[in-house]
């Protein structure tokens, strides 16, 4: 039995550390909060489609890794990850195993090369729009974020999603990523290249990763999380071994080891070459939504509003006219039963409130019609 004794209320406030105020929240999970994602046309999150998960897999490779690695599955492992994983990603993406880390997925990769890297006061160099999660993470390391030039004083790093952006969907060309590290060399600073979504090419031709022009100063961010499930929360960092070791002390107070279980699982996924086949019935299947989606948006939308035609990746990014505002028609759209996130979030300054980000991957193709007609409905009413 508990006995409830309040003694004396607290002042929680005063005990937070001066990192708290700086502390984001972001309003794309605010959404997921609020709204039943199962009972309206979400075009909102980043969600991978349930289709692409290898459910029916799941068992058996759990049952080889128990058979294979037995307790070790489940035991403590070491900190730069299980070296059955940390070989297999060396292998696939050419380059010595000394320089993988594994990582408690991307997202984990973002922030731990952060803490490493940025005091209060630094900068970081970005492309607005920006992905919210790396925005969350350098805030609250109280850094700055600036656009992406020669000029002004040096950032710790550049932040770049070069192959299918979140949340545009564009892919940066050989030339701009030329132009990128030179950027980089002139500031003598990092570039953190976040390519969670690289595997995920439905057309054109793949461009070089940055890490390959600059492996020097690259820190190339991978993840499990769309080719095989988010529920695993697996990824990599590939970079040098000077910042890698730092990397490995700092991981060691952050969560001891990844998750061994799903290290092993990852590594027989991808070891047993089941990761690449399956990886062709999830490009087959989101090339078919982002084509919907596409031919949709032709069909429905009204004049003035355009749209990004991304080669891979999960999202493209509607510019509505200028005196569209998606923030406040975000209410009128859930109250119809359509989700989208707003593309002022996405922006440091919270400027281009006429633009919005839309997902492809989440809605099932049935409902993909009705979801797109409703919202070009919406927007057409407001014009
Ligand atoms: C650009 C980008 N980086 C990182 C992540 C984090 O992914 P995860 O932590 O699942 O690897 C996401 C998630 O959607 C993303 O869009």
């Amino acid at each position: 039995m508990y006995i409830f004794v309040f003694l004396q209320p607290m002042d929680y406030q005063k005990l937070f550390s001066a990192d708290v105020p700086s502390f984001m929240r972001s309003p794309v999970r605010e959404i997921f909060r609020k709204v039943d994602l199962s009972a309206i046309c979400s075009f909102a999150g980043g969600y991978p489609s349930a289709d692409t998960f290898p459910l029916s897999s799941i068992p058996a490779l759990a049952r080889t890794v128990l058979d294979k690695y037995g307790s070790k599955a489940l035991q403590y492992g070491a900190t730069q990850g299980v070296p059955e994983l940390r070989k297999l990603i060396a292998s696939r993406y050419g380059v010595p195993v000394e320089r993988v880390q594994i990582t408690t997925s991307s997202q984990q990769g973002i922030d731990v090369c952060s803490r490493v890297l940025l005091n209060p006061g630094d900068s970081v160099m970005a492309h607005s729009p920006v992905y919210l999660g790396a925005l969350q993470s350098f805030r609250s390391y109280r850094a700055s974020v600036r656009e992406i030039s020669p000029d002004g004083p040096a950032p710790k790093f550049i932040y770049v999603i070069p192959d299918f952006n979140n949340p545009t969907g564009e892919t940066m060309s050989l030339e701009q990523r030329e132009e990128l590290v030179a950027i980089a060399r002139l500031h003598d600073c990092l570039i953190v290249e976040d390519s969670p979504y690289r595997e995920l090419r439905y057309s054109g031709e793949s461009v070089t990763p940055i890490m390959e022009l600059a492996p020097e100063r690259t820190l190339h961010l991978g993840s499990f999380s769309k080719v095989f499930a988010p529920g695993f929360r697996i990824g990599w960092i590939i970079g040098p071994e000077p910042v890698l070791e730092q990397i490995y002390i700092c991981k060691q107070s952050l969560d001891l080891c990844p998750p061994v279980m799903d290290q092993y699982m990852a590594a027989e996924f991808l070891g047993s070459g089941e990761l690449d086949r399956n990886l062709e019935h999830t490009l087959s299947e989101y090339r078919s939504r982002r084509d919907l989606m596409l031919s949709l948006l032709e069909k429905y939308m009204p004049s003035g509003v355009s749209w990004t035609h991304p080669e891979g990746g999960l999202f493209l990014w509607l510019t509505l006219p200028e005196n569209i505002d998606t923030v406040a028609l975000y209410d009128k759209a859930l109250s119809r039963g359509v989700a989208y996130v707003a593309g002022s979030f996405f922006y440091p300054d919270g400027s281009h409130r006429n633009t919005m980000r839309m997902n492809f991957s989440y809605v099932p193709i049935e409902k993909m019609e009705g979801g797109i007609s409703l919202l070009a409905d919406i927007i057409a009413n407001d014009l």
